[in-house]
């Protein structure tokens, strides 16, 4: 599977860009795409749909048993569905996101979503976006980058997102948000937010999402992209 298929891993912090950026990469290689951190959002949304406290064990039991599927809609947004409900709006908010987190921490969570997300390495490629794609879910990635960006830009950004999306929202409040679900994601025992020891990190805080893809696509041409 990954030894035949190519992955392009891309891990990073919230708000590093590594979204955006491996959405650009996909489509200009013609990969596929895997957004780890939805399935992620995914399990924390359907445990709040079923009624489960944060930090609930029977996670383990959505996150296996859920039935999810994305699509790409008529104005070429990216759709995710859950159960077929569309739930593309109701992942990306800020709450979502901090359960998402939380859920993650669980060992049992992350096992129940290996074979999920190793099942998106399909020819001709895979752009591998989330926290422990390099390290943990595709080691054997021939390019993976860690992709980071100051508190500040990354807190800004994710600010930006928002506010396009119309969500009303506070900058301080967002700052101390994003710092704190960092925390937990970079110190939690299994699959840590962390470099793998073989990734190229690029810090994204003075450059465009368009300068960061030029740069991987360099690099994946320079490793094993031939066309
Ligand atoms: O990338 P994101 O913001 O959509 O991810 C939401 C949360 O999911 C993030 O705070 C940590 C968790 N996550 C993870 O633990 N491992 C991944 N590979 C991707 C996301």
């Amino acid at each position: 599977m990954s030894e035949r298929c190519p992955v392009i891993a891309i891990d990073g912090p919230s708000g590093s860009g590594k979204g955006t950026v491996a959405r650009g990469l996909a489509r200009a290689l013609g990969f596929h795409l895997l957004d780890s951190g939805a399935l992620y959002r995914l399990v924390g949304l359907a445990g709040a749909k079923a009624g489960l406290a944060p930090g609930s064990p029977r996670h383990a039991e959505v996150a296996a048993a859920m039935a999810i599927r994305f699509g790409v809609g008529s104005d070429a947004q990216e759709q995710v569905f859950l159960d077929d409900e569309e739930v593309s709006g109701q992942i990306r908010t800020e709450d979502v996101g901090n359960l998402a987190s939380q859920v993650a921490s669980d060992p049992k969570v992350r096992a129940a979503l290996t074979e999920r997300q190793r099942g998106f390495a399909l020819p001709p490629g895979l752009v591998a976006d989330g926290r422990d794609m390099g390290t943990v879910l595709f080691p054997k990635a021939p390019l993976k980058i860690f992709l980071t960006a100051s508190a500040s830009a990354r807190a800004q950004r994710r600010y930006n997102q928002l506010k396009d999306k119309g969500v009303d929202v506070n900058l301080v409040g967002l700052s101390l948000d994003i710092a704190e679900r960092d925390a937990r994601d970079a110190t939690r025992a299994v699959a840590p937010l962390v470099a793998a020891a073989d990734a190229i990190s690029i810090d994204s805080t003075t450059l465009t999402a368009d300068e960061v893809i030029t740069r991987v696509l360099q690099l994946a041409r320079t490793r094993f992209i031939t066309r």
